[in-house]
């Protein structure tokens, strides 16, 4: 892959209008989210909700990209298509997870590093050969009491970067994801203060590493309040203190920022992403690169019956759609309200 095709796949998984769906979670994560709709975690039933999502009828509208699980990039669709050529049927990119989870860091209580360097470069030309053309790797930092240390920030930032240079030689655009988790009761003000440290370490890895900044993307957390914080900041300061932060640690080499939700509410993770493109004036592009926030109600009217299949595709398509309005400031009350009316 050239250094211009990755770019073109950077800059078409960040075109106007349309965002990434996270639909990565592992055996493990999804196993969680069945629970709380009561579906049992088997391969046929991650087959059927994946399936759900992914023939939601004009799903290329306003997802760019879709970022697969192992599991899921081998299946097929109920029909027997392949995953990925259902998602490229749609003019949507396929994508792939290639980090093998979070695990405790030794030495470092409550703090956690990414697994899964070894053998990369052989998984990344396997996935590519299986279609996929970007990926992802997510690293966390916690908030709390004497946390994030040094250690923990450089051990995640390293990997991200090994990770990223491995990608890009292989011909996969990786998105950087390192997340600083919004669990705590901090104030937005520490989120700030740790995110930042976070992404002047991460870009400083990148450099060291030799990551051509034009052929990645940054999938960081929004700066917000600790959900425990008994003071919720806005959205307008939410949008305010995150730009700020990007600002002063993006280099705008980097073509585009693809938030995770991370927990915040599906409107709220609209709403913030929606005030960032009103405020305007980013050298980057400002996008969605959301799980939960693009899943959980159309998950929940899902709820593992076929019979219910129409109703969770309209749900999921309309939030689609109020994200994708988001990336130019359009969202707005009315539309929210659209589907109940
Ligand atoms: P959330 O939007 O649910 O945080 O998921 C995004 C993601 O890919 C986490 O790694």
């Amino acid at each position: 892959m050239s250094a211009q095709e990755l770019e073109a796949i950077a800059r078409k998984l960040i075109a106007p209008a349309r965002g990434i769906l996270a639909a990565d979670e592992s055996t493990g994560t999804i196993e969680r989210r069945f629970k709380s709709i009561n579906v049992p975690n088997t391969e046929a039933s991650r087959q059927a909700y994946r399936d759900m999502l992914f023939t939601t009828p004009g799903f290329g509208e306003y997802i760019s990209g879709v970022i697969l699980f192992d599991e899921t990039i081998r299946q097929k669709s109920l029909k027997g298509v392949p995953f990925t050529e259902v998602l490229t049927r749609s003019n949507s990119i396929p994508g792939i997870k290639v980090d093998a989870g979070a695990k405790p860091l030794p030495f470092a209580p409550d703090e956690m590093t990414t697994e899964g360097l070894d053998g990369l470069p052989g998984r990344v030309k396997e996935y590519r050969d299986m279609g996929a053309r970007f990926a992802k790797w997510r690293a966390v930092v916690t908030i709390g009491p004497g946390i994030p240390t040094r250690y923990c920030i450089e051990t995640n930032a390293h990997a991200l970067a090994r990770y990223a240079a491995i990608c890009v030689e292989g011909g996969l655009v990786p998105i950087v994801e390192p997340e600083v988790l919004m669990d705590a009761d901090n104030t937005i003000e520490t989120c700030f203060d740790v995110t930042e440290w976070t992404l002047k370490s991460v870009f400083n890895a990148l450099y060291e590493q030799r990551v051509p900044l034009e052929q990645i993307l940054l999938k960081p957390n929004m700066v917000v309040s600790g959900k425990k914080c008994p003071v919720q900041a806005g959205v307008r300061q939410v949008a305010e203190m995150t730009l700020k932060c990007l600002r002063r640690c993006v280099p705008p080499a980097v073509p585009g920022v693809v938030f995770l939700s991370g927990g915040q509410s599906d409107e709220d993770a609209t709403a913030h992403l929606n005030a960032m493109n009103q405020i305007g004036g980013n050298p980057w592009e400002l996008s969605f690169s959301y799980g939960r926030a693009l899943q959980a109600p159309s998950m929940k009217k899902w709820a593992g019956q076929a019979a219910n299949v129409a109703a969770a595709q309209k749900i999921f398509h309309h939030r689609a759609k109020c994200n994708g309005a988001a990336r130019s400031g359009k969202y707005s009350d009315a539309m929210e309200r659209e589907l109940a009316a």
